[in-house]
């Protein structure tokens, strides 16, 4: 299965993200958390994004469409996987359209969050993130078992740096702007799932679950 994961920044796609990957064998492929960690390596990619992410501005195109074939070539991914944030730009898709087809693949679902402004604002506020494997928590909504330690590796839990409200807030008009056009897009080809990101985690994701089974 090849899955792309479409919505709003907060809506819940690295924490389903997670669940998908366990039950269905996908490999989950975050473009924010691969630009996360070169940040943290200090690779030329991370302090080029840095700037860009920590305003919450897209990255450039190219950047993140090089970065993505190197990703998608590697052997982990030959079962199948769920792009998390990208593509983001009309640009983008097209790009992996290409790349699909070079790689003699395709893709099976766009799952489409949809969660309303004011809630996503308030989960990303409140959003903590392992610094070790970038797993979601929220000090209201979805708390460590042990607070500050992410209950998968023990890590210390942070606040990301573009979690501030103003960050929010150009992230949230970029989505609409930038992205948003996505869901014509793959309306278009037939392929986008649409389903609320509103409610309980272990709801949300019964109801992917019925979704994916049809593949
Ligand atoms: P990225 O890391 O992709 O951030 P994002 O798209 O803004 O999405 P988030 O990770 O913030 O939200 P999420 O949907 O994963 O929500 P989560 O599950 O964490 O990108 C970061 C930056 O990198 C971009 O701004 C850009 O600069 C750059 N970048 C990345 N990809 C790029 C690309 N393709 N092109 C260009 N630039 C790119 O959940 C959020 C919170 O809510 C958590 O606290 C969670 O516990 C909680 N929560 C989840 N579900 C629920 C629920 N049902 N009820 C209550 N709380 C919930
Ligand atoms: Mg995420």
């Amino acid at each position: 299965m090849n899955l792309i994961f479409l919505g709003p920044p907060g809506a819940g796609k690295g924490t389903q993200a997670k669940n998908i990957c366990n039950d269905y064998g996908v490999v989950q492929l975050s473009t924010g958390d691969i630009l996360r960690a070169n940040k943290k390596e200090g690779t030329p990619l991370g302090k080029t994004a840095q700037e860009y992410m920590d305003r919450g501005d897209l990255v450039p195109d190219d950047l993140i469409i090089k970065m993505i074939r190197e990703e998608m070539k590697k052997p982990s991914c030959s079962n199948g996987c769920l792009l998390d944030g990208f593509p983001r730009t009309v640009v983008q898709a097209r790009a992996l359209e290409i790349l699909l087809g070079e790689m003699g693949k395709k893709l099976d679902s766009v799952l489409v969050l949809d969660v309303p402004d004011e809630e996503l604002v308030r989960r990303l506020s409140a959003r903590l993130t392992c610094k070790s494997c970038g797993r979601s928590y929220n000090n209201i909504f979805n708390p460590p078992k042990v607070e500050g330690v992410c209950d998968d590796d023990g890590a210390e839990l942070y606040q990301r740096e573009d979690d501030s409200e103003k960050s929010i807030r150009n992230r949230l008009e970029i989505y609409k702007k930038m992205t948003s056009p996505l869901i014509d897009f793959y309306s278009n080809q037939d392929l986008c799932d649409e389903i609320s990101g509103s409610g309980q985690i272990n709801e949300i994701y019964s109801g992917i679950k019925n979704l994916l089974d049809k593949y």
